[in-house]
């Protein structure tokens, strides 16, 4: 009896109340072949699932860098940005209003608040926030300058990213992109 007892314990996990060696390594591969598939499942997710582009919230077509001069400023709705050229580059401006939100429109006729141009300037019909081409405040109760989102080239075209949005606490040479 007491050899029997003997044999049995080192199959035993965990004591009276516990599982057995076997079902133990059987759980223990059951577990990794989870984790295995659960990661496979997710890289082929990610590798098959659609892109957003040319959405909001992906990467849009913001067109060629020849299309525009410096000074220019124009409005890409899919993306819900302005895209300006200044002397620095270009600058892809999300429309809302950092102030509550409004969608600032681009007033061509305006009198200019920057040097690089005669008119033109973004006004928010809301509060009357007032941006230059790089999207700096003027006047108005605004905390910032308008947000920016991430540019690229591509093939020679221009891509913004409406997915990475970024608040900026001033006006920075170096985050225009040179295309
Ligand atoms: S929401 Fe634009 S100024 Fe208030």
């Amino acid at each position: 009896m007491a050899h029997e007892i003997a044999q049995a314990a080192p199959h035993v996990v965990g004591g009276p109340v516990g599982i057995t060696r076997r079902w133990f390594l059987r759980l223990a591969v059951l577990g990794s072949l989870g984790a295995i598939f659960s990661q496979s499942l997710g890289c082929f997710i990610s590798f098959y699932y659609p892109l957003r582009v040319g959405t909001f919230g992906g990467k849009v077509l913001a067109g060629k860098p020849e299309d525009l001069k410096v000074g220019d400023a124009k409005y890409v709705r899919e993306g819900k940005f302005y895209l300006t050229r200044t002397p620095d580059g270009f600058l892809a401006l999300y429309q809302k209003c950092p102030h509550l939100g409004c969608v600032v429109p681009w007033k061509p006729d305006d009198p200019t608040e920057d040097s690089l141009a005669a008119k033109g300037r973004f006004n928010c019909p809301c509060h009357g926030s007032i941006y230059d081409r790089f999207g700096v405040i003027k006047a108005g109760p605004a905390p910032r300058p308008m947000d920016m989102m991430a540019i690229s080239i591509e093939n020679g075209n221009l891509l913004v990213d409406t997915g990475k949005i970024t608040q900026r606490a001033a006006y920075d040479p170096s985050q225009a992109f040179k295309g």
